[in-house]
Protein backbone atom coordinates (compact mmCIF):
# COMPACT_ATOMS: atom_id res chain seq x y z
CA UNK A 1 0.00 0.00 0.00
CA UNK A 2 2.73 2.29 0.29
CA UNK A 3 2.61 4.59 -2.27
CA UNK A 4 4.12 8.17 -2.02
CA UNK A 5 2.59 10.52 -4.52
CA UNK A 6 3.09 14.30 -2.49
CA UNK A 7 6.34 12.66 -0.69
CA UNK A 8 8.01 10.92 -3.63
CA UNK A 9 10.81 13.69 -3.87
CA UNK A 10 11.29 14.61 0.20
CA UNK A 11 13.83 12.51 0.79
CA UNK A 12 16.22 14.00 -2.35
CA UNK A 13 18.94 16.24 -1.09
CA UNK A 14 18.02 20.27 -1.58
CA UNK A 15 14.48 19.67 -2.96
CA UNK A 16 13.45 22.74 -1.08
CA UNK A 17 15.22 24.92 -3.94
CA UNK A 18 13.85 25.74 -6.96
CA UNK A 19 16.47 24.42 -9.69
CA UNK A 20 16.49 20.94 -7.58
CA UNK A 21 12.49 21.31 -7.92
CA UNK A 22 12.76 21.76 -11.19
CA UNK A 23 15.35 19.15 -12.15
CA UNK A 24 13.55 16.58 -10.44
CA UNK A 25 10.19 17.19 -12.81
CA UNK A 26 8.62 20.08 -10.65
CA UNK A 27 6.83 23.09 -12.35
CA UNK A 28 6.44 20.48 -15.32
CA UNK A 29 2.87 20.32 -14.22
CA UNK A 30 2.61 23.97 -14.32
CA UNK A 31 3.92 24.20 -17.78
CA UNK A 32 1.04 21.14 -19.17
CA UNK A 33 -1.31 23.42 -17.83
CA UNK A 34 -0.52 27.23 -18.46
CA UNK A 35 0.49 26.26 -22.16
CA UNK A 36 -1.30 23.20 -23.17
CA UNK A 37 -4.82 23.47 -20.90
CA UNK A 38 -7.65 25.80 -20.31
CA UNK A 39 -8.83 26.38 -16.41
CA UNK A 40 -11.89 24.75 -17.14
CA UNK A 41 -9.94 21.61 -18.33
CA UNK A 42 -7.81 21.91 -14.86
CA UNK A 43 -10.42 21.84 -12.90
CA UNK A 44 -12.64 18.88 -14.37
CA UNK A 45 -9.34 17.09 -13.78
CA UNK A 46 -9.92 17.69 -10.35
CA UNK A 47 -12.79 16.44 -10.21
CA UNK A 48 -12.47 13.66 -11.87
CA UNK A 49 -9.27 13.01 -9.27
CA UNK A 50 -12.22 12.65 -6.68
CA UNK A 51 -9.87 14.65 -4.21
CA UNK A 52 -11.86 15.63 -0.96
CA UNK A 53 -10.45 18.10 1.07
CA UNK A 54 -7.56 17.23 3.50
CA UNK A 55 -8.56 20.06 6.28
CA UNK A 56 -10.99 17.85 7.91
CA UNK A 57 -14.44 18.06 6.54
CA UNK A 58 -12.84 15.63 3.11
CA UNK A 59 -15.22 18.25 1.08
CA UNK A 60 -14.84 16.94 -2.36
CA UNK A 61 -12.51 19.56 -3.50
CA UNK A 62 -13.48 20.01 -7.50
CA UNK A 63 -17.42 20.69 -6.14
CA UNK A 64 -16.54 23.38 -3.73
CA UNK A 65 -14.44 24.99 -6.93
CA UNK A 66 -17.26 25.00 -8.57
CA UNK A 67 -19.38 26.88 -6.13
CA UNK A 68 -16.66 30.15 -6.83
CA UNK A 69 -19.43 33.21 -8.16
CA UNK A 70 -17.77 33.50 -11.32
CA UNK A 71 -20.46 35.95 -12.35
CA UNK A 72 -19.34 38.85 -9.68
CA UNK A 73 -17.15 41.10 -11.59
CA UNK A 74 -14.98 41.31 -8.13
CA UNK A 75 -11.34 40.23 -8.00
CA UNK A 76 -11.83 36.50 -6.62
CA UNK A 77 -9.50 34.69 -4.03
CA UNK A 78 -7.45 31.79 -3.28
CA UNK A 79 -6.62 30.94 0.43
CA UNK A 80 -4.86 28.47 1.48
CA UNK A 81 -5.30 27.38 4.70
CA UNK A 82 -1.60 26.78 6.47
CA UNK A 83 -3.21 26.87 10.12
CA UNK A 84 -2.57 23.71 11.24
CA UNK A 85 -3.45 24.29 15.04
CA UNK A 86 -5.86 21.00 15.67
CA UNK A 87 -3.48 18.68 18.69
CA UNK A 88 -1.85 16.15 16.67
CA UNK A 89 -2.02 17.06 13.50
CA UNK A 90 1.81 18.13 11.79
CA UNK A 91 1.72 17.24 8.42
CA UNK A 92 0.94 20.86 6.84
CA UNK A 93 4.19 22.38 8.19
CA UNK A 94 6.19 19.08 7.29
CA UNK A 95 5.09 19.40 3.50
CA UNK A 96 5.91 23.58 3.41
CA UNK A 97 8.74 22.75 5.00
CA UNK A 98 10.50 19.92 3.06
CA UNK A 99 8.53 20.82 -0.37
CA UNK A 100 7.69 24.01 -0.59
CA UNK A 101 7.63 24.44 -4.44
CA UNK A 102 4.81 21.50 -4.80
CA UNK A 103 2.76 23.85 -2.50
CA UNK A 104 3.70 27.04 -4.64
CA UNK A 105 2.75 25.22 -7.88
CA UNK A 106 -0.35 23.31 -6.64
CA UNK A 107 -1.58 27.65 -5.32
CA UNK A 108 -0.46 28.83 -9.25
CA UNK A 109 -2.56 25.37 -10.91
CA UNK A 110 -5.53 26.32 -8.70
CA UNK A 111 -5.42 30.32 -9.10
CA UNK A 112 -5.32 29.18 -12.44
CA UNK A 113 -8.30 27.25 -12.78
CA UNK A 114 -10.23 29.70 -10.60
CA UNK A 115 -9.22 32.70 -12.49
CA UNK A 116 -8.06 33.69 -8.71
CA UNK A 117 -4.82 36.77 -9.06
CA UNK A 118 -4.12 36.75 -5.70
CA UNK A 119 -3.56 34.58 -3.41
CA UNK A 120 -2.99 34.29 0.11
CA UNK A 121 -1.31 31.54 2.48
CA UNK A 122 -2.08 32.02 6.05
CA UNK A 123 -0.30 30.69 8.58
CA UNK A 124 -0.45 30.14 12.05
CA UNK A 125 1.74 32.23 13.80
CA UNK A 126 3.78 29.66 15.52
CA UNK A 127 5.13 28.93 12.26
CA UNK A 128 7.47 31.57 11.69
CA UNK A 129 10.22 29.74 10.92
CA UNK A 130 8.39 28.25 7.35
CA UNK A 131 7.50 31.95 6.51
CA UNK A 132 11.20 32.26 5.79
CA UNK A 133 10.86 29.32 3.58
CA UNK A 134 7.67 30.02 1.77
CA UNK A 135 8.38 33.63 0.62
CA UNK A 136 12.01 31.86 -0.77
CA UNK A 137 10.10 29.75 -2.79
CA UNK A 138 7.93 32.94 -4.08
CA UNK A 139 10.94 34.58 -4.94
CA UNK A 140 12.62 32.06 -6.99
CA UNK A 141 9.17 30.69 -8.59
CA UNK A 142 8.93 34.77 -9.14
CA UNK A 143 12.41 35.16 -10.26
CA UNK A 144 11.98 31.89 -12.99
CA UNK A 145 8.68 33.31 -14.17
CA UNK A 146 6.36 30.90 -12.56
CA UNK A 147 4.67 33.84 -10.82
CA UNK A 148 4.47 37.63 -10.87
CA UNK A 149 3.32 39.08 -14.12
CA UNK A 150 2.62 37.33 -17.47
CA UNK A 151 3.40 33.40 -16.56
CA UNK A 152 5.15 31.82 -18.90
CA UNK A 153 4.18 34.33 -21.15
CA UNK A 154 0.90 33.18 -20.94
CA UNK A 155 -1.90 35.98 -20.17
CA UNK A 156 -2.49 34.76 -16.69
CA UNK A 157 -0.57 36.49 -13.55
CA UNK A 158 -0.55 35.47 -9.98
CA UNK A 159 0.44 37.04 -6.89
CA UNK A 160 1.00 35.05 -3.76
CA UNK A 161 0.89 36.75 -0.30
CA UNK A 162 2.21 34.56 2.76
CA UNK A 163 0.15 36.13 6.09
CA UNK A 164 0.80 34.88 9.50
CA UNK A 165 -2.01 35.11 12.02
CA UNK A 166 -1.23 35.80 15.74
CA UNK A 167 -1.66 32.19 16.89
CA UNK A 168 -5.82 31.15 17.36
CA UNK A 169 -7.10 27.77 16.89
CA UNK A 170 -10.28 29.28 15.70
CA UNK A 171 -8.48 31.01 12.66
CA UNK A 172 -8.00 27.55 10.85
CA UNK A 173 -11.62 27.47 11.07
CA UNK A 174 -12.04 29.34 7.48
CA UNK A 175 -14.64 32.47 7.77
CA UNK A 176 -12.38 32.96 11.25
CA UNK A 177 -9.41 32.89 8.93
CA UNK A 178 -11.14 35.56 6.69
CA UNK A 179 -11.64 38.21 9.51
CA UNK A 180 -8.17 37.70 10.91
CA UNK A 181 -6.86 38.36 7.01
CA UNK A 182 -8.88 41.08 6.92
CA UNK A 183 -6.94 42.92 10.01
CA UNK A 184 -9.69 42.03 12.55
CA UNK A 185 -10.27 39.68 14.84
CA UNK A 186 -10.97 35.95 14.43
CA UNK A 187 -14.38 35.63 14.86
CA UNK A 188 -16.41 32.83 12.71
CA UNK A 189 -19.45 34.42 10.67
CA UNK A 190 -22.89 32.91 10.15
CA UNK A 191 -22.92 31.16 7.07
CA UNK A 192 -24.39 31.40 4.22
CA UNK A 193 -23.20 33.68 2.62
CA UNK A 194 -20.82 30.80 2.22
CA UNK A 195 -16.96 32.14 1.17
CA UNK A 196 -17.67 31.22 -2.65
CA UNK A 197 -20.13 33.94 -2.77
CA UNK A 198 -18.82 36.35 -0.05
CA UNK A 199 -15.39 35.65 1.44
CA UNK A 200 -12.01 37.71 1.67
CA UNK A 201 -13.10 41.75 1.94
CA UNK A 202 -16.96 40.29 0.56
CA UNK A 203 -15.51 38.78 -2.66
CA UNK A 204 -15.57 35.39 -3.96
CA UNK A 205 -13.35 33.03 -2.28
CA UNK A 206 -12.01 29.63 -1.95
CA UNK A 207 -10.26 28.53 1.17
CA UNK A 208 -8.45 25.28 1.09
CA UNK A 209 -5.94 23.30 3.42
CA UNK A 210 -2.35 22.73 2.43
CA UNK A 211 -2.63 19.59 1.76
CA UNK A 212 -5.39 19.60 -0.59
CA UNK A 213 -3.96 22.21 -2.67
CA UNK A 214 -0.12 20.44 -3.21
CA UNK A 215 -2.55 17.60 -4.03
CA UNK A 216 -3.36 19.25 -7.06
CA UNK A 217 0.40 19.46 -8.40
CA UNK A 218 0.27 15.34 -8.07
CA UNK A 219 -3.19 15.02 -9.69
CA UNK A 220 -1.87 17.34 -12.67
CA UNK A 221 0.89 15.37 -12.93
CA UNK A 222 -0.70 12.11 -13.44
CA UNK A 223 -3.96 12.89 -14.62
CA UNK A 224 -7.21 13.18 -12.44
CA UNK A 225 -8.44 9.88 -13.81
CA UNK A 226 -4.76 8.00 -12.53
CA UNK A 227 -5.09 9.87 -9.24
CA UNK A 228 -8.89 8.78 -8.56
CA UNK A 229 -7.62 4.83 -9.41
CA UNK A 230 -5.86 4.71 -6.15
CA UNK A 231 -8.03 4.53 -2.77
CA UNK A 232 -10.87 2.94 -2.01
CA UNK A 233 -14.96 4.18 -3.56
CA UNK A 234 -14.62 7.53 -2.41
CA UNK A 235 -11.68 7.80 -0.56
CA UNK A 236 -9.42 8.03 -3.70
CA UNK A 237 -5.67 9.14 -3.41
CA UNK A 238 -3.25 8.95 -0.90
CA UNK A 239 -3.25 11.11 2.82
CA UNK A 240 -0.82 12.03 4.99
CA UNK A 241 -1.15 10.65 8.07
CA UNK A 242 0.52 12.23 11.38
CA UNK A 243 1.40 9.76 13.56
CA UNK A 244 2.07 10.25 17.63
CA UNK A 245 1.20 9.40 21.07
CA UNK A 246 2.69 6.04 22.72
CA UNK A 247 3.68 4.78 19.19
CA UNK A 248 7.66 3.45 18.26
CA UNK A 249 7.74 5.65 15.18
CA UNK A 250 5.87 9.11 15.57
CA UNK A 251 6.10 11.07 12.12
CA UNK A 252 4.27 12.14 9.35
CA UNK A 253 3.38 9.27 6.42
CA UNK A 254 1.33 9.38 3.25
CA UNK A 255 -0.68 5.99 2.92
CA UNK A 256 -2.90 5.36 -0.04
CA UNK A 257 -6.58 5.53 1.21
CA UNK A 258 -7.53 2.12 2.40
CA UNK A 259 -4.85 0.75 4.37
CA UNK A 260 -6.42 -0.97 7.36
CA UNK A 261 -5.46 0.69 10.41
CA UNK A 262 -4.31 -2.20 12.05
CA UNK A 263 -1.19 -2.21 9.39
CA UNK A 264 -1.00 1.28 10.03
CA UNK A 265 -0.44 0.66 13.80
CA UNK A 266 1.69 -1.97 13.82
CA UNK A 267 3.41 -2.19 10.49
CA UNK A 268 7.33 -0.90 10.72
CA UNK A 269 6.91 0.99 7.28
CA UNK A 270 4.75 3.41 9.88
CA UNK A 271 3.85 3.49 13.38
CA UNK A 272 6.20 0.32 14.35
CA UNK A 273 3.84 -0.77 17.22
CA UNK A 274 3.05 -0.07 20.62
CA UNK A 275 5.87 1.36 22.55
CA UNK A 276 7.17 -0.82 24.83
CA UNK A 277 5.26 -3.49 23.65
CA UNK A 278 2.39 -2.19 25.55
CA UNK A 279 -1.44 -3.03 24.69
CA UNK A 280 -3.22 -0.94 22.42
CA UNK A 281 -6.10 1.13 24.43
CA UNK A 282 -7.77 3.88 22.75
CA UNK A 283 -6.67 6.08 19.07
CA UNK A 284 -7.94 9.77 17.99
CA UNK A 285 -7.75 9.00 14.16
CA UNK A 286 -8.41 12.65 12.70
CA UNK A 287 -7.13 15.32 15.02
CA UNK A 288 -8.51 16.20 18.48
CA UNK A 289 -11.96 17.47 17.49
CA UNK A 290 -13.39 13.53 16.30
CA UNK A 291 -14.49 10.82 18.35
CA UNK A 292 -12.27 8.62 20.23
CA UNK A 293 -12.28 5.00 19.91
CA UNK A 294 -11.62 1.97 22.00
CA UNK A 295 -9.23 -0.52 20.70
CA UNK A 296 -11.85 -2.81 19.38
CA UNK A 297 -13.79 -0.51 17.56
CA UNK A 298 -10.50 1.10 15.81
CA UNK A 299 -9.32 -2.23 14.68
CA UNK A 300 -12.71 -3.11 13.51
CA UNK A 301 -16.12 -1.79 12.85
CA UNK A 302 -18.97 -2.88 15.14
CA UNK A 303 -20.00 -5.15 11.98
CA UNK A 304 -16.58 -7.26 12.40
CA UNK A 305 -15.20 -5.59 9.37
CA UNK A 306 -11.18 -4.41 9.34
CA UNK A 307 -11.45 -0.82 10.17
CA UNK A 308 -10.07 1.00 7.36
CA UNK A 309 -8.05 4.52 6.60
CA UNK A 310 -10.71 6.14 4.47
CA UNK A 311 -13.30 8.31 4.84
CA UNK A 312 -16.03 5.99 5.14
CA UNK A 313 -14.60 2.94 6.89
CA UNK A 314 -13.50 5.35 10.12
CA UNK A 315 -17.08 6.92 10.17
CA UNK A 316 -18.67 3.40 10.30
CA UNK A 317 -20.90 2.82 13.14
CA UNK A 318 -23.74 4.99 14.19
CA UNK A 319 -22.65 7.90 15.98
CA UNK A 320 -19.99 8.20 18.08
CA UNK A 321 -19.05 4.01 17.72
CA UNK A 322 -17.58 5.27 14.61
CA UNK A 323 -15.20 8.35 14.01
CA UNK A 324 -13.62 10.57 11.41
CA UNK A 325 -10.53 10.80 9.30
CA UNK A 326 -10.56 14.52 9.84
CA UNK A 327 -7.35 16.50 9.44
CA UNK A 328 -5.37 12.88 9.65
CA UNK A 329 -3.80 13.76 13.09
CA UNK A 330 -3.96 9.85 14.68
CA UNK A 331 -3.11 9.69 18.19
CA UNK A 332 -2.21 6.13 19.61
CA UNK A 333 -2.69 5.75 23.67
CA UNK A 334 -1.46 2.68 24.96
CA UNK A 335 -3.12 0.56 28.23
CA UNK A 336 -1.04 3.23 30.54
CA UNK A 337 -3.31 6.08 29.78
CA UNK A 338 -5.91 7.99 31.63
CA UNK A 339 -8.44 8.81 29.64
CA UNK A 340 -9.98 11.04 32.11
CA UNK A 341 -7.21 12.94 32.11
CA UNK A 342 -6.92 12.95 28.58
CA UNK A 343 -10.54 14.30 28.55
CA UNK A 344 -9.99 16.67 30.50
CA UNK A 345 -6.48 18.24 28.88
CA UNK A 346 -8.75 18.47 25.78
CA UNK A 347 -11.44 20.47 26.68
CA UNK A 348 -9.18 23.34 28.84
CA UNK A 349 -7.96 23.40 25.11
CA UNK A 350 -11.40 23.95 23.70
CA UNK A 351 -12.25 26.35 26.39
CA UNK A 352 -9.06 28.36 26.26
CA UNK A 353 -9.50 28.61 22.28
CA UNK A 354 -13.64 29.09 22.40
CA UNK A 355 -14.08 32.47 20.93
CA UNK A 356 -16.78 33.18 23.03
CA UNK A 357 -19.51 34.14 20.07
CA UNK A 358 -21.90 31.48 21.53
CA UNK A 359 -23.29 30.49 24.39
CA UNK A 360 -23.60 26.97 24.43
CA UNK A 361 -19.56 26.88 23.29
CA UNK A 362 -18.77 29.96 25.70
CA UNK A 363 -20.29 28.46 28.90
CA UNK A 364 -20.45 24.60 27.54
CA UNK A 365 -17.01 24.68 27.24
CA UNK A 366 -15.97 25.91 30.93
CA UNK A 367 -18.79 24.54 32.60
CA UNK A 368 -17.06 20.90 31.42
CA UNK A 369 -13.63 21.56 32.09
CA UNK A 370 -14.29 22.34 35.64
CA UNK A 371 -16.10 18.93 36.04
CA UNK A 372 -13.88 17.02 34.63
CA UNK A 373 -10.77 19.09 36.84
CA UNK A 374 -12.79 17.52 39.66
CA UNK A 375 -13.60 14.17 38.27
CA UNK A 376 -9.91 14.07 37.40
CA UNK A 377 -8.51 15.39 40.85
CA UNK A 378 -10.71 12.94 43.34
CA UNK A 379 -14.04 15.79 43.74
CA UNK A 380 -15.95 14.54 41.33
CA UNK A 381 -19.63 13.14 42.06
CA UNK A 382 -21.88 10.19 40.24
CA UNK A 383 -23.85 12.91 38.70
CA UNK A 384 -21.06 14.64 36.67
CA UNK A 385 -20.97 12.31 34.31
CA UNK A 386 -24.51 12.05 32.78
CA UNK A 387 -24.20 16.05 33.32
CA UNK A 388 -21.11 16.18 31.50
CA UNK A 389 -23.72 14.29 28.23
CA UNK A 390 -25.82 16.49 28.55
CA UNK A 391 -23.78 19.73 28.30
CA UNK A 392 -21.91 18.18 25.18
CA UNK A 393 -25.61 16.90 23.66
CA UNK A 394 -26.55 20.65 24.36
CA UNK A 395 -23.52 22.62 22.56
CA UNK A 396 -23.64 20.31 19.74
CA UNK A 397 -25.33 21.35 16.13
CA UNK A 398 -25.93 24.43 18.64
CA UNK A 399 -23.13 26.61 17.48
CA UNK A 400 -22.01 29.24 14.87
CA UNK A 401 -19.00 26.73 13.81
CA UNK A 402 -18.39 23.55 14.42
CA UNK A 403 -15.62 24.21 17.14
CA UNK A 404 -18.62 23.39 19.58
CA UNK A 405 -18.95 20.00 17.98
CA UNK A 406 -15.23 19.70 18.00
CA UNK A 407 -15.08 20.09 21.95
CA UNK A 408 -18.48 18.26 22.79
CA UNK A 409 -17.41 14.86 20.69
CA UNK A 410 -14.41 14.11 22.75
CA UNK A 411 -16.18 14.04 26.05
CA UNK A 412 -19.18 12.67 24.54
CA UNK A 413 -17.31 9.79 22.74
CA UNK A 414 -14.88 9.27 26.30
CA UNK A 415 -17.99 9.16 28.20
CA UNK A 416 -19.35 6.60 25.49
CA UNK A 417 -16.67 4.03 25.58
CA UNK A 418 -14.48 4.67 29.05
CA UNK A 419 -17.69 4.93 31.43
CA UNK A 420 -16.24 2.74 33.55
CA UNK A 421 -12.87 4.72 33.98
CA UNK A 422 -14.86 7.88 34.86
CA UNK A 423 -17.05 5.98 37.43
CA UNK A 424 -13.51 4.59 39.06
CA UNK A 425 -11.86 7.84 39.25
CA UNK A 426 -15.21 9.07 40.99
CA UNK A 427 -15.28 6.68 43.70
C1 LIG B 1 -12.13 25.15 14.82
C2 LIG B 1 -11.68 24.78 13.46
C3 LIG B 1 -10.33 24.76 13.13
C4 LIG B 1 -9.92 24.43 11.85
N1 LIG B 1 -8.59 24.41 11.59
C5 LIG B 1 -8.17 24.12 10.33
C6 LIG B 1 -6.77 24.16 10.03
O1 LIG B 1 -5.93 24.42 10.89
N2 LIG B 1 -6.40 23.85 8.75
C7 LIG B 1 -7.33 23.56 7.77
O2 LIG B 1 -6.96 23.33 6.63
N3 LIG B 1 -8.65 23.51 8.05
C8 LIG B 1 -9.08 23.80 9.29
N4 LIG B 1 -10.42 23.80 9.55
C9 LIG B 1 -11.36 23.53 8.43
C10 LIG B 1 -11.60 24.81 7.60
O3 LIG B 1 -12.70 25.51 8.17
C11 LIG B 1 -11.93 24.50 6.15
O4 LIG B 1 -12.97 23.59 6.11
C12 LIG B 1 -10.76 23.95 5.37
O5 LIG B 1 -9.65 24.82 5.40
C13 LIG B 1 -11.17 23.75 3.93
O6 LIG B 1 -10.12 23.18 3.20
P1 LIG B 1 -10.27 21.76 2.47
O7 LIG B 1 -11.60 21.78 1.76
O8 LIG B 1 -9.13 21.74 1.53
O9 LIG B 1 -10.21 20.74 3.53
C14 LIG B 1 -10.86 24.11 10.85
C15 LIG B 1 -12.22 24.10 11.18
C16 LIG B 1 -12.63 24.43 12.46
C17 LIG B 1 -14.08 24.42 12.77
S1 LIG C 1 -18.77 27.57 18.34
FE1 LIG C 1 -17.33 28.45 19.81
S2 LIG C 1 -15.59 29.06 18.58
FE2 LIG C 1 -17.28 28.73 17.14
S3 LIG C 1 -18.23 30.73 16.90
FE3 LIG C 1 -19.28 29.75 18.61
S4 LIG C 1 -18.19 30.41 20.45
FE4 LIG C 1 -16.89 30.84 18.69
Amino acid sequence: MGRAILLDKVNIPGIRAFEVYREHGGYKPAGKALLGMTPAQVQQEVIKSGLRGRGGAGFPTGLKWSFLDRKSDKPRYLVCNADESEPGTFKDRYLMEKLPHLLIEGLILSSYALGVKTCYIYIRGEFKYLVGILETAIHEAKKNNYLGEKILGTDFSLEIYVHPGAGAYICGEETALLESLEGKRGNPRIKPPFPAYKGLYDCPTVVNNVETLATVTSIISMGGDAYSKLGIGKSTGTKLMSACGNINKPGVYEIEMGLPVEDFIYSEEYCGGIKNDRMLKAVIPGGSSVPILPADLILNTAKGQPRLLTYESLAEGEFISGSMLGSGGFIVFDENACIVRNTWNLTRFYRHESCGQCSPCREGTGWMEKILYRIEHGQGRMSDIDLLVRIAKNIEGNTICPLGDAAAWPVASAIRHFRKEFEEHIK
